[in-house]
């Protein structure tokens, strides 16, 4: 527990948290990971499934890809690490969730602020002229939907490579990153751009930078403190000794 007692001194003083997650916050739900051993991109060619070349060359297959993802989602469950993190923010005055996932796991766990920085799995819109598409998606079809304002190709809603993330989203988390006394960077191998820069502008506006992953990464030389765990195992840990503090 000693290993905490800092992070808490830190966090009770705190006037601004911010959360960074990545895909890891979600493994302990059976979703799987990126660019762990066995994680999406072991398996899945993402410039196929994940860029707009790919969609236009074959759309039939990435909305396979989608649907199954999204049927695994909907079976999923937030996990301890996920709950533990919206109890964070109800204990803590300003605190702010910056995700990478597209699962919406946070907010089914209770978390109320929250960026989505590579947008949303469940949202859809036309690729042509941009239309959200409301009609609920049936993941068993093998029809593919067209928008009703100008029939195009309707898309996800996630953010694919080469694209640009949604507007306003990343200066709005640089900003946060850069106010914030705590920075958590949680579940990611920091090796997407632009959001990997998010844990270098809290550590060089000098919040305390706390990672947590079983596995190193380019940020963990640079973090205050490197907590090698599951978040799901951690994180609820880390929110009982404040409630313990603050009951005192
Ligand atoms: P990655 O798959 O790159 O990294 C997941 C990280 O989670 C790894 O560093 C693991 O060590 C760690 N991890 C695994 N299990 C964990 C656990 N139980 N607790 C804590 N950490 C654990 O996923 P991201 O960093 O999220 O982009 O990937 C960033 C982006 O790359 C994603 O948003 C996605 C992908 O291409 C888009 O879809 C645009």
């Amino acid at each position: 527990m000693a290993l905490y007692d800092i992070l808490i001194e830190h966090l009770v003083e705190a006037r601004n948290v911010a959360i960074f997650t990545g895909a890891g916050i979600s493994a302990e739900s059976g979703i799987a990971t990126f660019r762990d051993p066995d994680g999406l991109w072991s398996k899945f060619n993402p410039t196929e499934l994940a860029s707009m070349k790919g969609f236009l060359r074959n759309p039939e297959r990435v909305w396979q890809w989608y649907n199954y993802r999204r049927a695994i989602i909907a079976d999923a469950q937030p996990n301890a690490g996920h709950i533990a993190l919206a109890e964070l923010e109800r204990n803590t005055p300003n605190c702010t969730v910056i995700t990478q996932n597209v699962d919406r796991l946070h907010q089914r766990a209770g978390t109320k602020n929250i960026l989505e920085l590579h947008g949303n799995i469940i949202d859809n819109h036309c690729v042509k002229c941009s239309t959200p598409y409301t009609h609920e998606i049936n993941i068993q079809s093998k029809e593919l939907p067209l928008c009703n304002a100008c029939g195009g190709n309707i898309r996800p809603s996630v953010v694919w490579f080469g694209e640009n993330l949604p507007d306003g989203i990343f200066e709005k988390a640089e900003y946060i990153a850069g106010h914030c006394d705590v920075f958590f960077s949680i579940g990611t191998s920091a090796e997407v751009y632009p959001a990997a820069y998010l844990p270098f502008t809290a550590k060089n506006r000098g919040a305390f930078c706390v990672e947590i992953n079983p596995t190193p990464t380019s940020f963990t030389p640079y973090s205050h403190l490197a907590i090698q765990e599951k978040s799901g195992e951690c994180l609820p840990c880390i929110v009982e000794l404040l409630q313990q503090y603050h009951s005192l």
